[in-house]
């Protein structure tokens, strides 16, 4: 098939191209360069957006797209070069030529054509298929296993494991969209450097907004009261049981259906919240604006801030402010073992269990291997009966492969939970008491406990049944509380942060 021709022979510079290297380069070019456009309109156009799309379509295609142009040039430049050592040899040189009235060309043409056609098919099936499964829950959770474990591991068990982790980290709009696919290449770079943070913080782009959240949920729905029973065990050798029964007054926003007001008064769009932190977990709240329908505005500060709020960020109040650990609710040693007494999984009759499995499950532990071993160890040492052991160190442990990542330096510390008052500042950030109007007239609302909930019942077994419709002042467990903060002494855990 190829046809000799003469080395002095004027040629165009096309012939250079003409050999299997340039031309199977061609070809590679030209499914990464399918496989692009493919990826990019899947992307465009899928009802969920993927940020790893981004590492297949930027990153991968482009890649062999490269490859492909290399190949061809590869296959030009060998040429050149052999057609010029013809020349000086003076020997004849043959380029690749076609003839299509020549059987066996034809043949070798058919199946080159097949095998292009079969791969670009392959390639666009490979993609989608990749694609396909970036969009899991699976590739997201596990495959970046060690630096995204805490998160999915804890997603799995609230309210929202069945949503995808995509439907609340990649937001709607062009410039969301493009940011999160440069966000999802920048990832996969650290998590193959292995230099991620540990534990990982959200950045600005990959936070969700509240836009996300009304997705699914309706801003001005009418939550009304909750009522919520909060199951706790002392730290004593009978393991007391001590509850409360909160009845919740969420409340809702909108006046057509239901009264204004209640926690959920704060995302009425009628009202405007705005505050100003000054640290990076927006812990410390020392300034906040509420405008209302009016138009009117007032302005709480604390004693201690002196500052201009302009000099920071000023951030409207969202449901995250509250809500901030939707999806990744990491529960603290505390609540987790009293979750386990309440179902039955520890027996509350072993002397000292909470006090003893929580201070097991809280030490420094490096790795997980290493907790767990530990684990079974202390509490082997602490019940040397192994009919009360062996439950009780499968529960520990259970509870430790949940809430706790040492490899990734995550526990119910590193990420606060702002929904309530107890083991992080949350609500009383505002609701402190401190907060006042220049005139120091008004105070955002505090020291009233029954404002935001009424505490119907208290204590264990028959109090628990006499519930008060008024609300009960509350009635403290054990030591004197004479700060309002409760925080002071309760960290989720037994040690102070
Ligand atoms: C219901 C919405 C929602 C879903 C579903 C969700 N997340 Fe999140 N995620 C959040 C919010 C809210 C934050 C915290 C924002 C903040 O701290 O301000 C967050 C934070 C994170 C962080 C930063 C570290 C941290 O714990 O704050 C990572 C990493 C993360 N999510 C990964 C995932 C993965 C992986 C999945 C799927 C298994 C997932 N998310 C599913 C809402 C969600
Ligand atoms: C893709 C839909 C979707 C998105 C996005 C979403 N949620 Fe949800 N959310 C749900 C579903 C479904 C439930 C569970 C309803 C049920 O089973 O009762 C839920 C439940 C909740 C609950 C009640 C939880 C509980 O434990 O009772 C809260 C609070 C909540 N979501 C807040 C948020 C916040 C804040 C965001 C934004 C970061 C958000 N959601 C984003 C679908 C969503
Ligand atoms: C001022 C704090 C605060 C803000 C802001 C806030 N919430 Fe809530 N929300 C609460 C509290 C407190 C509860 C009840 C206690 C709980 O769920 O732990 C609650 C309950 C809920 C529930 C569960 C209702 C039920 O029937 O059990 C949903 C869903 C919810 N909020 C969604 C949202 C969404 C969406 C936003 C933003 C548009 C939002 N919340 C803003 C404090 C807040
Ligand atoms: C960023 C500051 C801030 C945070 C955090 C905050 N609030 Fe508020 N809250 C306010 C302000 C400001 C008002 C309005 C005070 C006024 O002007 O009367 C308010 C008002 C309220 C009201 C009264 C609404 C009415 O009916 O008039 C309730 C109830 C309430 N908050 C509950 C909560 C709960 C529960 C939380 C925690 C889950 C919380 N707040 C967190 C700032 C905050
Ligand atoms: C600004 C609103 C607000 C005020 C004021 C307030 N609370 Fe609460 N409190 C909450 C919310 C919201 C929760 C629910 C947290 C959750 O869902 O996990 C809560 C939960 C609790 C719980 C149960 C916590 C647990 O885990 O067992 C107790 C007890 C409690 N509050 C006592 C008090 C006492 C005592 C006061 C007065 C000093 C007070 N609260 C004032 C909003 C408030
Ligand atoms: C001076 C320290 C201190 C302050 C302040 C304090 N507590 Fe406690 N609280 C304790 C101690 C100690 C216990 C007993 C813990 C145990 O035995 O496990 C306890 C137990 C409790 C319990 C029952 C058991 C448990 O582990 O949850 C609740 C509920 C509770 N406190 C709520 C609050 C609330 C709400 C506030 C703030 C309004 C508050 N406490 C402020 C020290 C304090």
């Amino acid at each position: 098939m190829p046809e000799a021709i003469s080395p002095t022979q004027p040629q165009s510079f096309r012939r250079h191209f003409q050999n299997w290297l340039s031309w199977a380069g061609m070809v590679l070019g030209a499914a990464a360069l399918f496989a692009f456009v493919l990826l990019f309109a899947i992307d465009l156009f899928a009802p969920a957006k993927n940020p790893y799309i981004g590492i297949l379509a930027y990153v991968i295609a482009p890649f062999f797209f490269l490859l492909g142009v290399a190949l061809t040039l590869l296959g030009a430049i060998l040429h050149k070069r052999e057609e010029r050592r013809a020349i000086r040899l003076e020997k004849k040189h043959r380029i690749l030529q076609i003839d299509l009235s020549r059987k066996r060309d034809r043949r070798i043409l058919a199946a080159f054509a097949l095998g292009a056609v079969g791969f670009l098919f392959l390639t666009a099936l490979g993609s989608y298929e990749t694609y396909q499964y970036t969009e899991s829950v699976d590739f997201c959770g596990k495959r970046c296993h060690v630096p995204m474990k805490p998160q999915f591991i804890a997603a799995q068990h609230t309210a929202h494991a069945q949503v995808e982790c995509v439907n609340c980290h990649v937001g709607p709009g062009a410039a969301a969209y493009f940011k999160t696919k440069l966000n999802g290449v920048r990832q996969l770079y650290h998590t193959v450097l292995g230099d991620f943070d540990r534990p990982i913080y959200i950045t600005g782009e990959t936070r969700p907004d509240q836009e996300i959240c009304l997705q699914c949920h309706w801003p001005n729905r009418y939550v009304g009261t909750v009522d919520r029973t909060y199951q706790h065990y002392l730290s004593d050798e009978a393991n007391t049981p001590f509850a409360v029964r909160l009845l919740l007054n969420v409340g809702g926003g909108e006046p057509s259906r239901g009264p204004v007001g209640g926690i959920h008064w704060h995302m009425n769009i009628a009202n405007k919240v705005e505050y100003i932190a000054t640290d990076k977990d927006a812990e410390t709240i020392p300034w906040v604006r509420v405008t209302n329908a009016q138009g009117q505005t007032t302005e709480y500060r604390t004693d201690v801030f002196k500052g201009e709020p302009s000099q920071h960020e000023i951030r409207r109040m969202d449901c995250l402010d509250c809500h901030s650990r939707p999806a990744h609710n990491v529960m603290p040693p505390n609540d987790a073992v009293d979750v386990s007494i309440a179902a039955g999984r520890i027996d509350p009759k072993i002397p000292f269990a909470k006090a003893k499995v929580v201070a097991a499950l809280t030490q420094p532990y490096t790795s997980e291997q290493e907790a767990l071993q530990a684990i079974a160890t202390s509490l082997r040492t602490a019940y040397p009966d192994a009919a009360q052991a062996d439950p009780l160190i499968a529960e520990a442990q259970a509870i430790y492969r949940q809430n706790f990542f040492p490899e990734m330096k995550t526990n119910w510390r590193t990420h606060p939970n702002n929904i309530g008052h107890k083991d992080w500042n949350g609500c009383f950030r505002c609701h402190d008491g401190n907060h006042k109007t220049a005139d120091g007239k008004k105070t955002i609302s505090a020291n009233d406990c029954n404002s935001c909930h009424l505490i119907l019942a208290q204590g264990s077994g028959e109090e628990l049944k006499k519930l008060n419709a008024n609300g009960y002042p509350f009635f403290h467990i054990d030591a004197e509380f004479s700060e309002f903060s409760c925080t002071t002494c309760h960290t989720g855990g037994p040690q102070l942060p």
